[in-house]
């Protein structure tokens, strides 16, 4: 799991949310949206992860949740797991999954769980974000940042600008009045916006502007992490290029970890060092950004890819369009998710889940044509929650499991 460079910034482990569904007379608890279900991914200091996936497939939410704006259903965001914590966590999930079995994908209550579940409850107790106090995690609350898509709305316009981007300064009592303004000045000039433009109101900068007022918004309490949720879609390509050129360069400059999500697949190859494909709440594969963009595994990723425009028209590629709409995360399908719309489903796609496996090293995948996946019978794993665990340590798939060998279909259906 560790990609042997940088230490592991925020480890993702089996995330949930579930928005409540009421209905009714009495506005009772009909159902869920399973908004996002079983996620576990790493983010390493100063690298950035690409989230990609159809809209409604749970990114914003991913990306809402790392931050704790909002609080999960079941499992854990590790931050700043050291190198022995991280191997003892994999060590832990990596036992809950080997015990997962039966028709529902269950942990029995063995000793053997119990104690891994209660050891992953302790070490949750120091590093997972959703055990911190309020307090720590006001102080935590600078380090975790997030850019929004639409410039237009994110800013308040009635504060000018010196008081937008010094804002979470004062909030966390930073400096004195006049250290501040010369920190706000600072991050102007980081972001390629005039300082003396302070004393503005956000509906006086372009759309590209108010992008790089987000930006030093978000810098201003040095961050180690920044989630940008589609943060060039609402700007013109020029200036597109240029939010991204900034963003590449404070990386580099501050060791920043972006969490970069987008629907744009071009610009999330040039910017990612691997990429994570979600499909309706949850990961089908993950892989280094390159070897994901010239041969991916799972047929939904093959779609994706498919769909990106070739800019060489003397080149060919074969198309695969996607059948059907997204299934509702209120009821998604059973078995692998993907296999209403899959040009490859097979008769046990849509009756067992399949596992993120390692089908190549450090490429994952969740999708029945690669070994090692469960078969019919015992270790079957439907997409049922898994009722049986407690909340904290989530329903288990973990996504880190041994090698298989690679059956990769390559060829002009595969990508670039
Ligand atoms: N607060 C909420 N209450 C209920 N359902 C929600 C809430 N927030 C998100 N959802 C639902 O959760 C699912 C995932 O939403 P999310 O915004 O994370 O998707 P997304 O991948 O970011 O989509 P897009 O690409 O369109 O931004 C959707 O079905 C959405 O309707
Ligand atoms: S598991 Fe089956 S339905 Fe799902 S992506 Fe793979 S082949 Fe398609
Ligand atoms: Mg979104």
């Amino acid at each position: 799991m560790d990609n042997g460079s940088s230490p592991v910034l925020l480890s993702v482990r089996n995330l949930r949310k579930y928005f409540p569904i009421r209905g009714g007379l009495f506005s009772q608890h009909i159902g869920d949206v399973r908004a996002v279900d079983g996620v576990s991914f790493d983010i390493h200091e100063a690298e950035t992860v690409g989230l990609v996936g159809e809209s409604g497939c749970g990114k914003t939410t991913v990306g809402r949740l790392i931050l704790r704006l909002l609080d999960p259903t079941s499992g854990h965001t590790f931050y700043r797991p050291d190198g022995a914590v991280m191997g003892r966590l994999n060590a832990l999930y990596g036992t809950l999954e080997s015990l997962r079995g039966g028709p529902d994908g269950e942990v029995p209550s063995s000793p053997e769980a119990l104690s891994a579940l209660r050891e992953i409850d302790t070490i949750a107790r120091t590093y997972s974000l959703y055990r911190k106090s309020s307090g720590a995690m006001h102080k935590l609350r600078g380090k975790l940042q997030i850019v929004f898509q639409d410039p237009f709305s994110s800013l308040s316009p009635r504060m000018l600008v010196r008081d937008v981007v010094g804002e979470p300064l004062t909030i966390h009592h930073i400096g004195t009045r006049a250290q501040r303004y010369q920190r706000v000045a600072e991050l102007m000039t980081a972001v390629g916006l005039n300082p003396d433009h302070l004393w503005r109101f956000p509906h006086e900068f372009s759309g590209g502007q108010r992008q790089r007022i987000g930006i030093a918004r978000a810098l201003a309490m040095r961050p180690d992490f920044i989630v940008l949720d589609e943060p060039t879609s609402a700007l013109d390509v020029s200036v597109q290029a240029q939010i991204l050129n900034i963003l590449r360069r404070l990386q580099s400059e501050q060791r920043l970890a972006y969490l970069f999500i987008s629907h744009h697949l071009s610009v999330v190859r040039a910017m990612s060092r691997k990429v994570v494909v979600m499909y309706l709440g949850q990961v089908v594969e993950w892989a280094p950004t390159e070897d994901l963009f010239s041969r991916p595994l799972h047929p939904y990723t093959q779609a994706l890819l498919a769909a990106i425009p070739v800019p060489d028209p003397t080149l060919h590629r074969e198309r695969i369009i996607l059948k059907g709409d997204v299934p509702s995360p209120a009821a998604p399908p059973s078995g692998c998710r993907f296999h209403t719309r899959c040009p490859a489903v097979m008769p046990i796609c849509p009756k067992v889940e399949p596992r993120l496996l390692e089908v190549r090293p450090g490429h994952f995948a969740a999708c029945h044509l690669y070994p090692g996946q469960p078969s019919l019978g015992p270790g079957a794993a439907t997409n049922a929650p898994s009722a049986a665990l407690p909340s904290s340590a989530g329903a288990l798939s973990t996504p880190f499991p041994g090698t298989a060998p690679s059956l990769v279909p390559e060829g002009p259906g595969a990508g670039r």
